[in-house]
C-alpha cells in the first residue's frame, strides 16, 4: 500500500522583515547575518495572526490545488512548536476552520525542525496499514511567538509561515511518501530548547556541529534503506536552518549544490514549516516537477532528526 501527493499549498505572512530591520533593534549587521546564515529576509505574522490562521490558509490552498473538498480528507496531522495555545491541538482547530463534518481525526506532532518529517512518518504508517486514505499534513510556525527579541544570536534566525501537503492512498509504492526514518536523542536537550517563558535558547556552535553530521547521516541512512544512490535523486530539500549547514551537508554527501533547494535566504528558519514551504515554493516556480524524487533530511530541537524520500 502506497500513497501519492495530490495537492499542496502555502502561506507566508505579508510582512517582510529584512536584516536591516534587525540592525535597528539589535547589535547586528546585514553582513554578519548573510555570511553566518545566508538569510536575507523572513516573513513575520501580524500580532493578531495565529498559527491556526496560517495553517488553515495553507490547508485551504492545498485542498483547492487537489481539487477535492475538505470532507474528502480523513486525517489531519500538524507539525508545530510555536502555537499560542497548549491545547486543543492546532489540527482540531484547522479541522473546524475547514468545515469538516465527519469527525475526522486530527492531531499535532511536536518534533521542532524535524516536525514535518515526523508527520510524514506517521502518514506513511497509516497508508501502509490502509487505515486512512487521504491525509493532510501541515507544517505551521509563528516563530515570532517564541523568539527572544533581545538575543541577537537566535532572533535573526527564524521566520513565520505554513505549508500543507495532501497525500492520497495509492497502489504504487514508488510515489508520494516512499520512505521515512526518524530519530531522537533527548540528552541533547541543553543544546536547543524553549524556556518556561516560551523563548528559544540555543548553543549555536554545538547545534551546528550536530546538524552538519546528523542530517547527512539521516540522508545516507534512508538512501541505503531504499537501495538508491544520489544519481537517483532529483532534489534535496534540507531543513532550512542555515545556508552553511546546507552546503556543508551537500559536500559531505558529495551531492551537487545545483540539486539543492535553498529558501533560507527568503524564509529564514521556519522550523516545522521549512521543508513543506520549500517544496511548495519549488513546485510553484517550476523548479521541482511532478514525478521527481526528493530527499528530505531534517534536524531540530529534541534533539530530533530524520529523513524522508518523496516522489511528488
Ligand atoms: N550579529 C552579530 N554578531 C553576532 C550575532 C548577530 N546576530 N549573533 C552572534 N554574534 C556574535 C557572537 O556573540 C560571537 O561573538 P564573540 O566571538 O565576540 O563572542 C560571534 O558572533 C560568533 O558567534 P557564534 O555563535 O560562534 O557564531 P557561529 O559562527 O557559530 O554562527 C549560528 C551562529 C548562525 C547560530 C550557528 O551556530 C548556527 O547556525 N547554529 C545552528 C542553528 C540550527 O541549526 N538550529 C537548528 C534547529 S532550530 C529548531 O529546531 C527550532
Amino acid at each position: 500500500m502506497g500513497n501519492r501527493l495530490i495537492g499542496y499549498g502555502s502561506y507566508l505572512p505579508e510582512k517582510i522583515f529584512t536584516n536591516a530591520d534587525f540592525e535597528k533593534i539589535l547589535d547586528t549587521t546585514d553582513e554578519w547575518i548573510v555570511t553566518r546564515t545566508g538569510m536575507k529576509v523572513r516573513h513575520f505574522a501580524h500580532k493578531d495572526e495565529t498559527v491556526v490562521d496560517m495553517a488553515a490558509i495553507a490547508a485551504k490552498r492545498a485542498i483547492e490545488n487537489a481539487k477535492i473538498s475538505a470532507d474528502d480528507i480523513d486525517m489531519i496531522i500538524v507539525a508545530s512548536i510555536s502555537t499560542e495555545l497548549d491545547f486543543p491541538s492546532i489540527a482540531t482547530q484547522v479541522q473546524a476552520r475547514l468545515g469538516m463534518t465527519k469527525n475526522q481525526p486530527a492531531f499535532d506532532v511536536r518534533a521542532a525542525c524535524t516536525g514535518y518529517i515526523y508527520a510524514m512518518h506517521c502518514a506513511r504508517a497509516f497508508f501502509a496499514t490502509a487505515i486512512h486514505r487521504r491525509i493532510l499534513i501541515i507544517g505551521a510556525e509563528k516563530m515570532s511567538n517564541v523568539i527572544d527579541w533581545t538575543d541577537r544570536s537566535t532572533a535573526v534566525l527564524f521566520g513565520d509561515g505554513a505549508g500543507a501537503l495532501i497525500f492520497e492512498h495509492s497502489t504504487s509504492s514508488n510515489t508520494g511518501i516512499i520512505d521515512t526514518a526518524v530519530f531522537a536523542d533527548g540528552t541533547g536537550f541543553d543544546m536547543l530548547h524553549g524556556t518556561t517563558d516560551r523563548k528559544i535558547t540555543m548553543n549555536g556552535p554545538e547545534t551546528y556541529k550536530k546538524a552538519v553530521t546528523l542530517m547527512p547521516e539521516a540522508a545516507l541512512h534512508i538512501t541505503r534503506l531504499a537501495g538508491i544512490t544520489s544519481d537517483d535523486i532529483d532534489w534535496i530539500i534540507p531543513h532550512q536552518a542555515n545556508l552553511r549547514i546546507i552546503q556543508s551537508g551537500a559536500i559531505r554527501l558529495g551531492f551537487p549544490t545545483e540539486k539543492i533547494i535553498v529558501t533560507v535566504d527568503k524564509h529564514g528558519n521556519t522550523s516545522s514549516a521549512s521543508g513543506v514551504l520549500a517544496l511548495a515554493d519549488s513546485l510553484d516556480n517550476g523548479r521541482i516537477k511532478h514525478g521527481q524524487l526528493i530527499l528530505y533530511p531534517a534536524f531540530g530541537s529534541g534533539l530530533t532528526w530524520g529523513a524522508a524520500l518523496v516522489r511528488v
